[in-house]
């Protein structure tokens, strides 16, 4: 019986993190000048330095034995052999299929399933090579020139983090726009903006059943039919979906041909490999695309061979779970010293917080340690006029992921060096602090602050797919390690079945709520019936107008 927190190894590291309490991480290296050396591990273009960490060699090597207790290796193994590891929604969990580049089977159901990825990847370039060649055109014979994700969650934040990250290798015809919130001021946003003969929108849902992406996709129908005057014949030029519900896309109009389709197996956070990642296809290319998925391949590969030590997931995994278990840390800050990677804090957070955010064991015993941290970051130098006083002289102890790629254009060459050298001032002042004799006033920063700094030889699509594995690898360990289902997310539905119902009881007075929702129910609904009242004086006018004309 696996019980983390009563084994020998986690008592150890107890011990351990009291007989360090005192350590400063800058004594570690005069210790060992080799530090940097043995504590640093390259994969292709991805350099990650976790030497910075308040980690002694017996704290490694202990960390690693919790990773051999542990049920990893063989949920690791499970997990590339497709068995099922979701077990609350009887899944595999089968997002490395994807971009499975080997000669590997992956059996599900006893079906080898390559043979579908290929055929869904066939259809993604064909598709996105005639949108980028001009030759997909709309319904008055224009070629495409913006193209409008509609998505939330998963089915956005991928396609759309990975969009930006990419944008040196954007298509230049084309521009890419991403709908999610279901305020509408977002979508009215964007569509005042848009030629709707020139558009093309993709409806990405996995289940096509959420509210927000419903509402945002048919308010985009409306005002594709209202401003072409088009039928429900011309959206098939203009609207495809990317979903596992074929059914319900084909219910909303959009033709069979045009559904891209993924399947249950695909987690939404695990899912800009498959066809999800449509937008990114039409950003980049199709060849690029698979350069991502290559990038994530290699990573997996090496997840899956190296030795635990030199294990860039595992090592990311242990050294979080050492700084939350054993050191207190409740969030993990991340901060991506690249402009075009500010929306990696965003993704990371619901990869990580929706994958570990849980307090039920894969048995369904509640933990009685804590499990996901409280993901969160900025991009730097930004953070630095922002939030890094606390990190430096706030009581809280917060470990930092810095991120960088080196520079690769003489252009901008003099404001790269400035903000690579930003950044390593940074973890080195977070480390070494400047306690001035000793003495801890308003103007000393105490340091001994963790920091992990990973290098990228560029920001290409290559680094970026193994990066964003490198992630979800690393969450994929801590939830091995915490015996907790990293897969399901019971905890959303909640949220999403109480919406639906206040939705529909919001014109009448219900005691179903408590007192304070009742009230807050009241004041808006005091305000839509403002809002209509407004609305009928307009129509009244209108008619009254109409009337007028024609009198
Ligand atoms: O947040 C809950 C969730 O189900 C995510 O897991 C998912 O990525 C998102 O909502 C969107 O779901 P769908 O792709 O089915 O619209």
């Amino acid at each position: 019986m696996y019980e983390l927190d009563q084994s020998v190894t986690w008592k150890k590291l107890k011990q351990l993190a009291e007989d360090t309490r005192d350590d400063r991480i800058a004594d570690y290296f005069a210790q060992d000048p080799e530090r940097f050396q043995k504590m640093s591990v390259r994969l292709g273009g991805l350099f990650l330095d976790y030497s910075k960490n308040k980690l002694s060699d017996k704290v490694l090597t202990t960390l690693e034995q919790l990773a051999e207790h542990s049920p990893l290796r063989q949920r690791r193994a499970q997990m590339f052999s497709g068995d099922i590891i979701n077990v609350t929604e009887k899944r595999p969990v089968l997002h490395i299929a994807l971009r499975n580049r080997g000669p590997e089977l992956v059996v599900v159901n006893g079906r080898d399933v390559m043979p579908d990825i290929h055929a869904s990847l066939q259809k993604l370039e064909a598709f996105s090579n005639k949108v980028r060649d001009g030759e997909w055109l709309g319904y008055s014979g224009k070629p495409i020139r913006h193209i409008i994700n509609i998505g939330i969650g998963g089915s956005d934040l991928g396609p759309n983090m990975v969009c930006r990250a990419l944008h040196a290798y954007k298509h230049p015809n084309l521009s890419f726009h991403f709908v999610s919130n279901v305020d509408g001021q977002h979508i009215k946003k964007v569509l005042s903006g848009l030629d709707p003969e020139t558009s093309l929108f993709i409806v990405s849902t996995k289940t096509f059943s959420t509210q927000e992406t419903l509402l945002n996709a048919n308010s985009a129908k409306r005002w594709f039919m209202a401003s072409t005057g088009g039928t429900e014949a011309d959206i098939g030029q203009h609207f495809v979906a990317v979903s596992t519900n074929k059914d319900a896309a084909m219910e909303f109009g959009i033709k069979q041909e045009n559904i891209f389709e993924f399947w249950a197996w695909v987690g939404g956070r695990y899912s800009l490999w498959s066809s999800i990642g449509l937008p990114i296809a039409l950003s980049i290319g199709y060849t690029l695309f698979i350069e991502l998925l290559e990038g994530a391949y290699e990573m997996d590969r090496h997840f899956m061979e190296a030795p635990l030590r030199q294990n860039m997931p595992v090592l990311m995994a242990l050294i979080g779970i050492w700084n939350t278990n054993f050191l207190g840390a409740e969030t993990q800050a991340i901060i991506p010293y690249d402009q075009a990677l500010h929306q990696l804090p965003s993704f990371l957070q619901q990869l990580d917080m929706e994958s570990n955010g849980k307090s039920v064991d894969s048995e369904g015993k509640p933990v009685n340690y804590a499990t996901g941290p409280i993901i969160w970051g900025q991009t730097g130098s930004n953070g630095q006029h922002a939030f890094f006083q606390l990190l430096h002289q706030g009581t809280r102890f917060v470990p930092i992921d810095f991120i960088a790629s080196l520079p690769d254009d003489k252009e901008t060459e003099e404001h790269q060096f400035a903000l690579l050298t930003n950044m390593l001032a940074q973890a080195n002042a977070f480390m070494n602090g400047d306690v001035i004799e000793g003495k801890l006033d308003y103007a000393s920063c105490p340091g001994n602050r963790p920091s992990n700094v990973i290098l990228l030889d560029q920001l290409n699509p290559r680094n970026l797919g193994a990066l964003i594995a490198l992630y979800e690898h690393k969450v994929f360990v801590q939830g091995a390690i915490w015996n907790i289902n990293s897969f399901d997310q019971w905890g959303v539905q909640l949220g999403k079945r109480l919406a639906t119902e206040i939705s529909r009881n919001i014109e009448r007075k219900s005691s179903d709520y408590d007192a304070s929702t009742q009230g807050l129910l009241e004041i808006v609904r005091q305000r839509l019936t403002v809002n209509a009242t407004k609305a009928e004086v307009v129509t009244q006018k209108t008619k009254t107008s109409k009337k007028q004309s024609t009198d």
